[in-house]
C-alpha cells in the first residue's frame, strides 16, 4: 500500500461542490471560486473555508452576506478564471460575462446564469464579534429569514436582542396582499 503524507491524505475527501461566492460592498460586487463547502446541519448551516488572503474576505467581514452560487457545468472556464484572479483589481462579473441579479434577503447580488443561489448570513461570527441585535422581517422570504435567524441563534438566544418587522399579509400561496396599517383592520379586508 502506499504511504500517502497527511498534509496531502485530507484531499482525498472532497467537500465540493465547486461554488461561487458573490460579496458586495457597496455597488462593489465581487465574486470568487469556493470548492471548500460543506453543508453543516440540517438548520441549515453552511461552511466554506476562505480567508485575509483573498479580496472578497473583507467584504464577508464588513457585510457578513454573500451568496453562495451553484454553477453548472458548462461554466467551468469561469469557475477556474473567476479563482484566478482577484475582485482587487477586476470587474469578475463583467470580465466573466456574469449577470448580477436582485437577491431578496440580502444586499449581495445572485448569479442569473447559475442553477441555484442561496442567500447567507454570517451570524456566528457577527455574533463573535460583538454584534448583539439582528433585525428581520416575515417578509424577507415569506418567513424564511425569520426562521433562518430563529435556528441560527438558538443556542445563543440570550447574547442577542431580536427584532422583526411584521405586519404584511399573505394569503397561503404567498402572495402578497397588503400591510396591516391600523390594529382593527383585519387582512382580509385589504386589496
Ligand atoms: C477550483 C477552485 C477552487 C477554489 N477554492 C477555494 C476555496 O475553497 N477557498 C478559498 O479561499 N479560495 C479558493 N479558490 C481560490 C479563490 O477563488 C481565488 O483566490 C480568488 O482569486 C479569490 O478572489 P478575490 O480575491 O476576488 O476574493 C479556489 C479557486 C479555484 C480555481
Amino acid at each position: 500500500m502506499k504511504e500517502f503524507p497527511i498534509e496531502k491524505a485530507f484531499m482525498l475527501i472532497e467537500p465540493g461542490p465547486v461554488v461561487f461566492v458573490t460579496t458586495a460592498v457597496g455597488r462593489r460586487k465581487n465574486i470568487m471560486t469556493i470548492s471548500w463547502t460543506m453543508v453543516m446541519d440540517f438548520t441549515p448551516k453552511l461552511a466554506f473555508v476562505t480567508g485575509s488572503w483573498n479580496h472578497s474576505y473583507q467584504a464577508l467581514l464588513q457585510t457578513k452576506e454573500c451568496v453562495i452560487a451553484i454553477p453548472s457545468a458548462d461554466m467551468s472556464e469561469a469557475v477556474v478564471g473567476i479563482g484566478t484572479c482577484s475582485g482587487a483589481d477586476t470587474d469578475k462579473f463583467r470580465k466573466f460575462g456574469l449577470t448580477p441579479a436582485k437577491a431578496k434577503a440580502i444586499k449581495v447580488p445572485l448569479v442569473a446564469e447559475c442553477i441555484a443561489n442561496i442567500e447567507c448570513r454570517v451570524i456566528d461570527h457577527a455574533l463573535d464579534l460583538g454584534v448583539n441585535f439582528l433585525d428581520t422581517a416575515d417578509m424577507y422570504g415569506c418567513g424564511d429569514n425569520e426562521r433562518l435567524v430563529g435556528q441560527a441563534i438558538r443556542r445563543r438566544r440570550d447574547e442577542v436582542v431580536l427584532a422583526t418587522k411584521f405586519g404584511n399579509v399573505r394569503d397561503e400561496q404567498g402572495n402578497f396582499l397588503g400591510v396591516i396599517w391600523r390594529k382593527t383592520r383585519r387582512p382580509s379586508t385589504l386589496n
